[in-house]
């Protein structure tokens, strides 16, 4: 492979290599740091062409919006060299290299002092990868969204997403759906909330943003000296949405107090403290940008997020395990029900949680 590397390389970069490492970070694309015998240090992905049908749409977006980004800190005096990702052009003249195989290649500059963190255990953390996130959504709030391509069509339509669902369970081709008969009626009883948030980017209620769509902990960058986010990674996903699915699934994936695929059910609740941080970074790093509807639907958009996922899984288990890897007989289900259990918490802690979004826009 590190021939493959280094002749991909070339196409970049006209410098010797002096060391190449694989990345163990990320399930998504394959990712190597370079090191060039000037000392640079780069990071080579080949892009995951079964996920992302059309490479060249990912890479528009990702140019136009890092180009805008850099624009913004050029004039605000803020880290240009660091405070977006740089994709590097190739000797093909685009920001990235087709192989003969057909596959995608792209070099971005490595960002430099600054450290990726796996997992977000403590509220001082989870309130710095809000605001990390909320910081991007405020420097793309003037972005015109409707000129990213879908890298995933209709990757948050949840009441597609359940239309999906429904399918799934109407062909039955594992002959799974009488055993899950309960769980299907949770999602059926829920029918309606799946287009709560489709229904209001529709009015207009709800404005399209550039969303990032993989809101987690190791697609940022935390500066080694401030300790605050510096660059945020993995922009493969980012599309026009509502602000409310990066919200909704960092709540969901990083205010759960379990694993996702914990099967304890007891062990499974949304965490006040973890939301409450989280709301409290993202508000502030959103620096005033969302609209008074948004901030109001927050909670709202972590529980349709949650209740999505579930139904994702609920559905893959359905149609025979195909989408989502598993490692053990069930998993998938598992996983659903984990979800649901989380949707019901959410439920009956809506109250609770609309007064912690109310206490950050009030102050
Ligand atoms: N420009 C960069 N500078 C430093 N590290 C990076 C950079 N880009 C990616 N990485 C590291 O590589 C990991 C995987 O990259 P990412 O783009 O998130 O791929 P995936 O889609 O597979 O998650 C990141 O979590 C981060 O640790
Ligand atoms: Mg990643």
């Amino acid at each position: 492979m590190t021939q493959t590397v280094l002749e991909i390389f070339s196409h970049f970069i006209d410098q010797p290599v002096t060391q190449v490492e694989i990345c163990e970070i990320g399930h998504i694309n394959s990712t190597w740091f370079v090191t060039a015998a000037d000392g640079k240090k780069y990071v080579l992905q080949k892009i995951n062409k079964n996920i992302f049908k059309q490479p060249e749409v990912v890479m528009n977006n990702i140019v136009a919006v890092t180009d805008f980004i850099r624009e913004i800190l050029r004039a605000n005096g803020g880290d240009v060299e660091r405070g977006a990702l740089n994709a590097l052009i190739s000797d093909s003249g685009e920001h990235y290299l087709i192989d003969e195989d057909g596959e995608y290649w792209r070099l971005y500059d490595f960002i430099t002092d600054a450290t990726c963190y796996l997992s977000a255990d403590s509220t001082e953390l989870f309130c710095k990868v809000g605001y990390a996130f909320g910081h991007f959504q405020s420097q793309l709030a003037d972005f015109d969204a409707s000129v990213l391509g879908e890298t995933i069509p209709n990757f948050h339509n949840t009441a597609i997403r359940y239309q999906t669902f429904l399918r799934a369970v109407e062909a039955d081709v594992c002959g799974r759906a009488a055993s899950v008969a309960e769980d299907i009626r949770f999602v059926t009883e829920r029918a309606e909330k799946c287009s709560f948030i489709v229904d209001r980017i529709a009015t207009g209620e709800l404005p399209l943003r550039v969303t990032h769509n993989d809101t987690k902990l190791n697609n940022i960058m935390m500066d080694n000296t401030t300790g605050e986010g510096i660059c945020i990674l993995d922009l493969d996903t980012i599309m026009p949405g509502s602000v409310l699915y990066d919200f909704g699934d960092s709540i969901r994936f990083g205010a759960s107090s379990a694993a996702e695929d914990e099967t304890d059910l007891d062990k499974v609740f949304i965490r006040e403290d973890m939301f409450r941080a989280y709301t409290e970074g993202f508000l502030k790093g959103l620096g005033g940008s969302l609209s008074e509807a948004e901030i109001k639907a927050l909670p709202m958009g972590a529980y349709v997020i949650t209740l999505e996922t579930g139904i994702r899984f609920l559905t893959d288990y359905l149609e025979g395990d195909t989408y989502f890897r598993i490692h053990r007989e069930g998993h998938n289900l598992d996983r659903a029900r984990n979800q649901f259990k989380l949707v019901a918490d959410m439920e009956a802690k809506m109250e609770k949680l609309n007064a912690i979004v109310a206490e950050f826009v009030k102050s």
